[in-house]
C-alpha cells in the first residue's frame, strides 16, 4: 500500500464501524484523509470498497499514517475507550511534532481526556476530546460533533468538522464547546439525557400496552402520531419503527422476542456518578440508568415474581383509551422537560466546576441534528437560552413552564394509574417528584437536618435568623447553642 508524503489534511486510526464511517464522511466531503487500522486488512477493505468516494490514503503503520499528514498534523483515534486509546496515544506521541493534534473521537470519560490533554501538552502536542453523536449512520452521513480542546486545535479541525456534521437551518451541528475535557463532558451528559429519553419512551410503551391494551403496532401508530407534534424526535421515530417490526422467524412483534435485560456501555453511569459529585439531582437520568441495572438482575426478578405474583386481572385498571393515550403523551413531554433541564443543569455545573465557558444555547443548537437526542424540542431549548442566557432552570422558562402546567394533571394521573396497575415507571415518577420537590414551599429536609444534628451534631440553620446552630439533645433542657 503506498502512502504519499504529507498531503493528507487529516489522519484516522481505528477502522471499526464508527471510524470507517467517519473516514468515509471526511473523504466524501472533499478532504484527503490518511487511514490506518492495526489489522491492515481493514484498511485494504476500506480502500477497495470505498476508495472511489474520495481521496483516501492507506497506511500500513502508524509511522506511515503520520508521514502522510500535512503539518500541523491531526490524527483522529477511534478505538475502544480506556486502555486501548491510551496504548495508541503512547505509540503516536513519539511520532509527532510540536503543535500536532491528537483527537480522541470515542466515548472517553472526560477525566481521561483531561489527563491526556495535560500529558500531551508536556510534549508540545494538543489533545482533543471530540464527542461524536449519531451512531453509525451519523458518523457516515452527519453527526453532531462536540469538540473539546485548544483554540489552535479547533482552528485546524474546524473546516473538516463543520463539513462533515449534520446541518440544521444552514448551521453545522458542530462546535468548539470548550477546552480540555469539555467535549467529552457534554457528550457524556448527552448520553445521560439519551438514557432518560429512552426510558421515558419505554415506560410510555409499557403503559400504553399494559394499561390501555394496545398492541405494539398500535403503540407504533401512537408514537408516529406524536412524532408529528412537539414530541418529534429521532428516538420517538425509531421507537415507532422498532415497535412496528415483526420478527421474521416467529412472526411475533419483534419487541416480544428481545430479552428484557438492558445493557449499557457506561456513559449514562458516568453521567450519574459525575452528577452526584457535582450535587446535581439528575433524577430522571439516574432512574433510567438504574432501570437498566434492575432489568439485568434476572435472579432477583425471578424470585420476586415467585413471591409477589399477582393475577393480572386483579391489577387491571380501567381507563378510557383515548384519554389515557393523551395523558401519557402529556406526561412524556413534562418528564422529558425535566430530563433535559437536569442534563443542562449538569453541563452548567460541570462548566463552573472545571472553569469551562460552555454556551448552553450553542449546545442546544448543535444537538438539533445528527445526535441521538435530536428533536424539535431542542429548538425550544435554544430559544429559552437565547431569551435568558443565565436562566436558573429550563423548567421555569415561559414555553416549558406553560407546557408543564398544561400537562401536570395528566402527569399525576399517569403516575397514579401506573402505581395502581403495578406498572413500574421510575422515570415518570422520579421526574414528577423532582418537579414537586423543586416547587414545594417547605421540604421535609428540615427534619433531615434536625435528625442529623440529633445523632451526629452536624448543626443546622434556622429560618428566622442567620448562623449555624446545634441543640444539646442529651441535656435536660436541650439548649440550642451557636455552632462554631
Ligand atoms: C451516540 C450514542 C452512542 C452510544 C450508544 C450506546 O451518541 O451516538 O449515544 O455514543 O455509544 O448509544 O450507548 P449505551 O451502550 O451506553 O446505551
Amino acid at each position: 500500500m503506498s502512502t504519499e508524503h504529507a498531503r493528507a489534511t487529516i489522519g484516522l486510526t481505528g477502522l471499526a464501524t464508527m471510524g470507517r464511517n467517519l473516514a468515509r464522511n471526511i473523504a466524501r466531503n472533499g478532504h484527503t484523509i490518511a487511514v490506518h487500522n492495526r489489522t491492515t486488512a481493514r484498511t485494504t477493505a476500506l480502500l477497495e470498497e470505498h476508495g472511489d468516494e474520495g481521496d483516501l490514503v492507506g497506511a500500513e503503520t502508524l509511522e506511515e499514517l503520520v508521514a502522510a499528514i500535512a503539518r500541523p498534523r491531526v490524527v483522529v483515534v477511534m478505538v475502544k475507550a480506556g486502555e486501548a486509546t491510551d496504548a495508541v496515544i503512547d505509540e503516536l506521541v513519539p511520532l509527532l511534532d510540536e503543535d500536532d493534534i491528537v483527537v480522541d473521537a470515542g466515548n472517553a470519560h472526560f477525566a481521561d481526556t483531561v489527563r491526556r490533554d495535560e500529558a500531551l501538552a508536556g510534549h508540545g502536542l494538543h489533545f482533543v476530546g471530540m464527542g461524536v453523536s449519531g451512531g453509525e449512520d451519523g458518523a457516515l452521513n452527519g453527526p453532531s460533533i462536540m469538540v473539546g480542546g485548544s483554540d489552535h486545535a479547533w482552528e485546524r479541525l474546524r473546516p473538516v468538522v463543520e463539513s462533515i456534521a449534520a446541518v440544521v437551518e444552514g448551521t453545522p451541528c458542530a462546535a468548539h464547546v470548550g477546552p480540555g475535557g469539555a467535549g467529552h463532558f457534554v457528550k457524556m451528559v448527552h448520553n445521560g439525557i439519551e438514557y432518560a429519553d429512552m426510558q421515558l419512551i419505554a415506560e410510555s410503551y409499557d403503559l400504553l400496552r399494559t394499561v390501555a391494551g394496545l398492541e405494539p403496532a398500535q403503540v407504533a401508530d401512537v408514537f408516529e402520531d406524536w412524532n408529528g407534534g412537539d414530541l418529534e424526535s429521532f428516538l420517538i421515530e425509531v421507537a415507532s419503527d422498532v415497535l412496528r417490526h415483526t420478527d421474521a422467524e416467529t412472526g411475533r412483534p419483534f419487541v416480544d422476542v428481545v430479552r428484557d435485560a438492558a445493557e449499557q456501555k457506561g456513559t449514562g453511569r458516568w453521567t450519574v456518578q459525575t452528577a452526584l459529585d457535582l450535587g446535581v439531582p439528575v433524577t430522571g437520568i439516574a432512574e433510567a440508568t438504574f432501570a437498566r441495572s434492575l432489568s439485568g438482575h434476572t435472579e432477583q426478578r425471578a424470585a420476586a415474581r415467585e413471591v409477589f405474583a399477582t393475577d393480572p386481572e386483579e391489577q387491571r385498571v380501567e381507563v378510557d383509551r383515548d384519554t389515557f393515550v393523551d395523558q401519557v403523551r402529556a406526561a412524556l413531554y413534562a418528564s422529558k422537560v425535566v430530563a433535559y433541564a437536569q442534563g443542562f443543569d449538569q453541563v452548567a455545573a460541570g462548566a463552573d466546576a472545571h472553569g469551562w465557558d460552555i454556551d448552553l444555547g450553542e449546545l442546544a443548537t448543535i444537538w438539533r441534528g445528527g445526535c441521538i437526542i435530536r428533536a424539535q424540542f431542542l429548538d425550544r431549548i435554544k430559544e429559552a437560552y437565547d431569551d435568558e442566557p443565565g436562566l436558573t432552570t429550563l423548567l421555569t422558562t415561559a414555553y416549558f413552564a406553560d407546557a408543564v402546567k398544561a400537562g401536570v394533571d395528566a402527569w399525576r394521573e399517569v403516575v397514579a394509574t401506573a402505581a395502581r396497575a403495578g406498572v413500574p415507571t421510575p422515570a415518570f415518577s422520579s421526574s414528577l417528584a423532582y418537579f414537586d420537590g423543586l416547587r414545594r414551599e417547605r421540604l421535609p429536609a428540615a427534619l433531615v437536618q434536625a435528625l442529623r444534628d440529633n445523632f451526629g451534631a452536624h448543626t443546622y440553620e434556622r429560618v428566622d435568623r442567620e448562623g449555624s446552630f446545634h441543640t444539646r439533645w442529651a441535656e435536660p433542657d436541650r439548649p440550642e447553642v451557636a455552632a462554631d
